[in-house]
């Protein structure tokens, strides 16, 4: 067997978070410039699959590792393609800041997974890597919709729908967007579980809330299609403002979104689970440079530039 690398991007959740979990459509874009990667070579026979993931201390035995995401999903590629433990190193590095609403689980899975089918050769199609990634994202947040898996492993802009096949989501002009990092991780499972205590507590309150987002959501998909950027910015500014009364927006991220609008972008607000993570904003090309100064002024940890065609 030959030595495989491959790769998938972060991504970043334009509108629809956290209402996507209750059927609500959202829309989701790959970020490129944010990448995690495995590489795979042949090991000496008797050695195993190993898994290393330096940059985070990691380095397990397939045989002997309890069940945590990289050796679950290795161990789902090789049932779904009914392939024996291969001799393997895999090794895993990630550009993708951790528990920071920007997929890195979702990507490091989809990574891993994909170089592991070629590896084996059995390359995966989007659908099934999606599918397998899925699995894995029950671990990292309990009850996922799917839209990080599914952005992820097609990597394209999505329209998505629970629980539906993704549609492709046309970005005629391109969209300038800058991510901003509060620098405070905040795990997605205990945002989602927040908001469903609290949706428990007062189902009317939240599904009202739910439903406003995502008729924010298709006003958006048809802004995005027409080339409408001033919209798409004021609908993304309204889509923070119902995040913020699901009571998912912190002082940081209040503090980034405010920074980003009185720097002129045309619309911000936190993206993916938030409690903490990142904040994004739309900006005018030729716009995005000043537009990332003002974030790190405001005590943004890390700032990263993105277009999405
Ligand atoms: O992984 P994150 O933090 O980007 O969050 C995913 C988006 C949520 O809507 C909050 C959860 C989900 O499963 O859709």
């Amino acid at each position: 067997m030959m030595p495989v690398s491959a790769s998938a991007p972060g991504k970043i959740i334009l509108l629809g978070e956290h209402a996507v979990v209750y059927g609500q459509p959202a829309l989701a874009v790959p970020v490129d410039a944010l990448q995690a990667t495995a590489h795979i070579e042949p090991a000496p026979p008797g050695s195993g699959l190993v898994i290393d993931a330096s940059d985070v201390g990691l380095r397990l035995s397939l045989a002997e590792a309890a069940v945590e995401a990289l050796s679950l999903t290795a161990r789902l590629v090789l049932d779904h393609l009914q392939a024996p433990e291969p001799d393997a190193l895999i090794s895993l590095t990630s550009s993708i800041p951790v528990a920071s609403g920007l997929g890195s689980g979702a990507a490091v899975s989809a990574a891993l997974a994909r170089a592991l089918g070629q590896f084996l050769g059995e390359p995966f199609d989007d659908a099934t890597l999606s599918g397998l990634v899925f699995e894995v994202e029950k671990l990292h947040h309990g009850t996922p919709s799917g839209i990080d898996n599914t952005v992820i492993c097609y990597g394209q802009p999505v329209y998505f729908v629970r629980g539906h096949p993704p549609e492709t989501l046309r970005v005629p002009a391109p969209l300038h967007l800058v991510v901003g990092d509060t620098g405070h991780p905040s795990p997605t499972r205990e945002t989602v579980g927040a908001v469903r205590q609290a949706w428990q507590r007062d189902p009317a309150t939240y599904d009202a809330l739910f439903a406003r987002v995502g008729a924010l959501v298709t006003a958006a998909r048809e802004a995005i299609e027409e080339g409408l950027h001033g919209t798409l910015g004021a609908l993304m500014t309204q889509n923070q403002a119902l995040l913020r009364q699901m009571g998912v927006s912190s002082p940081e991220l209040e503090a980034l979104i405010e920074a980003a609008l009185a720097a002129g972008a045309l619309g911000a607000k936190l993206s993916g689970g938030g409690g903490g993570g990142n904040m994004i904003a739309l900006t005018h090309p030729g716009e995005t440079a000043a537009l990332a100064a003002a974030l790190r002024a405001a005590g943004a940890a890390q700032v990263v530039e993105t277009v999405v065609s």
